[in-house]
């Protein structure tokens, strides 16, 4: 049974009746531009054909009642008092979208919903962006209301900001409800000016998930970002000028100053902006169908999250390993926050099948006896929140 069966079914189990609409919110893959988001550099994702629903009907007073299908677990709040859980993580997405929302003017009304989604937890794709845009949609559309979708990409990520803890950055929110079908969402993080880059034809995206959980990734996320606001600090004495983030240095500027700078601040900020350079070397790479190229460039992108970054691990170094020594592969690097997680890799259409087969027998050879058991399958892009 697929998510969106699941979520009817839950619903019409538990409410007696059929939903008045779905909202189905997709997952995202980043092909390249990670950990440049929140320094208002480049980004460019995909949304793909992984989704969570929400199944919805209004309700006549102010509760609501949010029903997760997957973890067997309910949350209930009323939108006259929006607070934290902090005891139940994933409430605190619906949660916080809705406060934000209602912080924002908007009347909302209560409602029952139920959440189903086949967007693996901790693989990177943000199954955190797609709730709090699905909730979102669901919440706007009851009450009868449009935000532009930029708009509503800063709500969510604020929801998540002061709800969930985590200061990401904007680019999931933004994919999770601007991505299209069979193209990559070019975004300036620093304007949220953006253009769909359409993919060349023959080629085809595979998630790596090394299985390994992403338990750091709160708290040295939030680390890697102060790390960068330090650098910004230090180099606008350096540069002696105002700088307000990352993208206003050039890589010249900072060759200039570099041995002037503590480790590993100026790593940190050698990676930004070298991926920001990547991030537009790898759409012309795109548009000529230069193939070849654009995988290198996946893999010098890993190389600077591994060494300059430092957001890898073992796993997923030997993942990346082990999808480039199959025969069709472009390039792999790991993809979203890091520190366990997925890989993407870039692979000739014809060739998906034997990465499918051949790639989690070569992880394990080289992570060893206790390589945790790795999840590999094939992503197509899709189009961005929608109601159904
Ligand atoms: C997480 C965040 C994003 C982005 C990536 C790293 O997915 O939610 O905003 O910063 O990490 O590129």
């Amino acid at each position: 049974m697929d998510a969106y069966q699941r979520a009817v079914r839950k619903f019409e189990a538990l409410f007696n009746a059929s939903p008045e609409f779905v909202v189905a919110a997709p997952g995202r893959v980043n092909l390249i531009g990670e950990h440049t988001d929140y320094n208002e550099g480049f980004v460019l994702p995909i949304a793909v054909d992984r989704f969570l629903f929400v199944a919805v009907r209004a309700r006549d007073d102010r509760t609501v009642r949010v029903v997760a299908a997957d973890l067997d677990d309910m949350d209930e709040f009323s939108l006259e008092e929006i607070v934290r859980d902090p005891e139940h993580h994933w409430r605190n997405y619906p949660r916080g979208v809705a406060g934000v929302i209602a912080q924002n003017g908007v009347t909302l009304r209560g409602m029952d919903a139920v959440i189903a989604s086949d967007i693996p937890i901790g693989a990177g794709m943000s199954s955190s962006a797609a709730i709090e845009v699905g909730f979102a949609l669901a919440l706007l559309h009851l009450a009868g209301t449009e935000v532009p979708r930029p708009t509503l990409a800063q709500w969510c990520q604020r929801a998540e900001h002061e709800f969930a803890g985590v200061q990401c950055g904007i680019m999931d929110q933004m994919i999770a409800l601007l991505g299209k079908e069979n193209h990559a969402l070019l975004l300036d993080c620093r304007d949220l000016s953006h253009e769909l880059v359409p993919l060349p034809q023959g080629i085809a995206f595979v998630v790596a998930d090394t299985g390994v959980p992403r338990t750091l990734a709160a708290s040295e996320y939030n680390i890697r970002r102060q790390q960068c606001e330090e650098a910004v600090q230090l180099l606008s004495q350096l540069l002696e000028r105002p700088l307000r983030s990352l993208r206003d240095v050039t890589l010249e500027e900072l060759g200039a100053v570099f041995n002037e700078m503590p480790d590993p601040i100026r790593r940190r900020a050698r990676h930004v902006l070298t991926e920001n350079s990547r991030v537009h070397a790898f759409r012309q790479a795109m548009r000529e169908r230069a193939l070849q190229r654009a995988g290198s460039l996946l893999l010098a992108s890993h190389a600077s999250l591994r060494d300059d970054y430092e957001v890898s691990c073992r796993e997923l170094d030997a993942m990346v390993q082990a999808l480039m020594s199959v025969e069709g592969v472009f390039g792999a690097r790991l993809t979203g926050a890091g520190f366990g997680g997925a890989c993407l890799a870039m692979v000739r259409e014809d060739a998906v099948e034997r990465v499918l087969q051949e790639v989690p027998e070569r992880y394990r050879q080289l992570v060893g006896d206790n390589a945790p058991q790795p999840t590999l399958f094939a992503v197509r892009t899709a189009d961005g929140a929608h109601i159904r």
